[in-house]
């Protein structure tokens, strides 16, 4: 496997509505972050993904784009911009953004001209299709509810929206929009980016069967007839020629409907197509029948299978990208640690999970704090479209409302998304004015002050984590074996290579429980217990509850 710094880096997720606000206008900006340039750095990562900061009405927060090339007015203007990469890059960090372009905003002039008449030169830029039978052009769902299809009574058409009906998707067969697409990437190169996160990269290729979902598949089957299209691989390799090759830029694919099969074909080294993608598997873990609305409990033995299919099965192939959560997923420590009794202590553990896996790791704004999920009283209180559909829905088809609030509590968008927790002052240290979403209300304890205060807080940890895996490489580059497979409450593994053998053990429990070490003559390299652990002494025969460690195997 060739060797790269978004391979050896360690990635921070930056959702900048909710990262720190310089104007006191309650929506977090650039300029906020770049006040926060110091911090960033002190967490020792080396690439920051900063989610859409492009021009926006703002009806799926930023990922409805209605001019990619300029900045939206709530975050600041190019000029910040610039300034915050130039404050990013002169610590070392590389940035890179979102591209968002299987659809635009609704408001972006090439919708409105798509739209304006059939006989527009930008019409074949959007998908438009007759009605059948009198209705949509097939039964396709779209992500937040409802029909994928919107009807235009202008023209007697439907367009194709797989999300909100103000994110038309774009026809990827016109080579017009294609070059369109290119020449925009090429020109953020040039202003000095460093990649792209490229939004539901699984979905630009379409059937052109545009044949009905079966009742077998869910919206992002892998087979499903928009998830990995039949011109997928050749829309990826144009995209890496005309915008890519010349640049030393990264590039991750989120990718719904992605398998180790799959994923092979697009991220395959080699392949000349994007160099990571991020799965699914381990976010649909406690979805029943794929409803993430509908939540069952976490069983231990599967996320390690799951994890385990990943690292074996790109090894040596392709690079992993390790996620535990995200701007669309619950808060890490509330879904798989124990947020009300062991909140530091599974915090931790899961962020030495995450950075002890092969592949890139990507930490989310708060993580490195143990952040936890927020539970508003009143639906008044979310912001999020997902979310408010899904309470709108459910009440309609009868689901009592403290059942749908219960699932929103657990699973909504806006768990992740209520703002960084600075301090223990007004809004967390967020904003002077309102906030634009409540801030969670744990907030007078769980603070990045109050965590630089205290050596063994979850800040610390993160900070002698990333210090950790850059000193060993094998964590980067060493192969992975799953040990205790069937075991309930324990995650070990091993990773070898470089030159060392570590043993990666997780206490996934609130129990004291038997550890793998004794029996492989281990000594402790780093523990979530901290200091109090004599380290580099003989390992102990059991881990405390949460406790994570890993050893070096002599
Ligand atoms: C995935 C993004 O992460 C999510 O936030 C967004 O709503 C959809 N794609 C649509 O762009």
């Amino acid at each position: 496997m060739t060797r790269t710094w978004w391979k050896k880096g360690v990635v921070y997720q930056i959702y900048p509505r909710s990262f720190m606000d310089s104007n006191g206008d309650g929506v977090g900006d650039l300029a906020g972050i770049a006040g926060k340039a110091d911090y960033i750095a002190s967490l020792g990562v080396d690439i920051v993904w900063l989610n859409p900061v492009y021009r926006s009405p703002n009806k799926d927060n930023g990922y409805d784009i209605s001019d990619y090339e300029g900045i939206m007015e709530e975050f600041g203007t190019m000029a910040d911009l610039d300034r915050l990469v130039a404050a990013l890059h002169e610590r070392g960090i590389r940035v890179i953004m979102d591209l968002v372009v299987n659809h635009s905003s609704d408001q972006h002039p090439w919708f409105l001209e798509s739209r304006s008449s059939k006989a527009s030169p930008k019409r074949d830029w959007y998908i438009w299709k007759p009605a059948r039978a009198g209705g949509p052009p097939n039964n396709w769902k779209a992500c937040f509810t409802g029909s994928a299809w919107e009807l235009d009574p202008g023209s007697g058409e439907y367009y194709l929206h797989l999300f909100d009906p103000s994110q038309p998707d774009f026809n990827w067969e016109n080579p017009e929009l294609r070059k369109a697409v290119y020449a925009m990437m090429r020109r953020w190169f040039e202003r000095g980016i460093d990649g792209f996160r490229m939004d539901v990269a699984t979905l630009f290729s379409k059937d052109p069967s545009y044949r009905d979902l079966t009742p077998a598949e869910g919206m992002f089957s892998s087979t499903a007839p928009y998830v990995y299209g039949p011109r997928l691989h050749e829309f990826i390799r144009e995209m890496r020629r005309e915008a890519l090759d010349g640049f030393d830029a990264m590039t991750v694919g989120e990718a719904p409907g992605s398998t180790v099969e799959n994923a092979l074909e697009l991220v395959g080294e080699g392949r000349g197509e994007l160099d990571m993608l991020f799965q699914f598997e381990l976010m649909g873990i406690d979805h029943v029948n794929g409803d993430k609305w509908r939540q069952r409990p976490i069983e231990v033995p599967e996320m390690k299978s799951i994890v385990e299919r990943w690292q074996l099965g790109l090894a040596g192939r392709a690079w992993n990208s390790n996620y535990l959560m995200n701007h669309d997923q619950p808060r890490s420590v509330s879904r798989f640690g124990d947020a009300a009794l062991y909140r530091n202590e599974s915090a931790k553990a899961l962020l030495l999970l995450n950075l002890s896996l092969g592949g890139t790791p990507y930490i989310y704004q708060g993580e490195e704090l143990g952040m936890a999920n927020v539970a508003f009283d009143s639906i008044s209180d979310y912001r999020d479209v997902d979310t408010l559909n899904y309470h709108k829905e459910a009440l309609a088809a009868g689901v009592p409302e403290a059942e749908a609030m219960r699932s929103i509590h657990y699973m909504s968008r806006d768990n992740a998304r209520t703002p960084m927790q600075w301090s223990a002052g007004r809004n967390a240290g967020f904003t002077e004015g309102l906030p634009w979403i409540g801030v969670n209300p744990d907030c007078a304890k769980v603070n990045a002050e109050a965590e630089e205060a205290d050596g063994a807080s979850v800040l610390h940890f993160t900070r002698a984590m990333t210090a950790f895996r850059r000193k060993h490489p094998s964590l980067v580059y060493g192969s992975f074996e799953l040990l205790a497979r069937e075991d309930t409450r324990l995650f070990a593994f091993l990773r070898v290579g470089e030159g060392e053998s570590l043993l990666v053990e997780i206490n996934m429990s609130s129990e004291t429980i038997r550890s793998e070490a004794p029996s492989r003559a281990a000594t402790t390299l780093i523990s979530s217990l901290g200091p109090a652990l004599p380290v580099g002494t003989p390992a102990p025969g059991t881990l405390a509850p949460w406790e994570a460690r890993v050893s070096a195997l002599s």
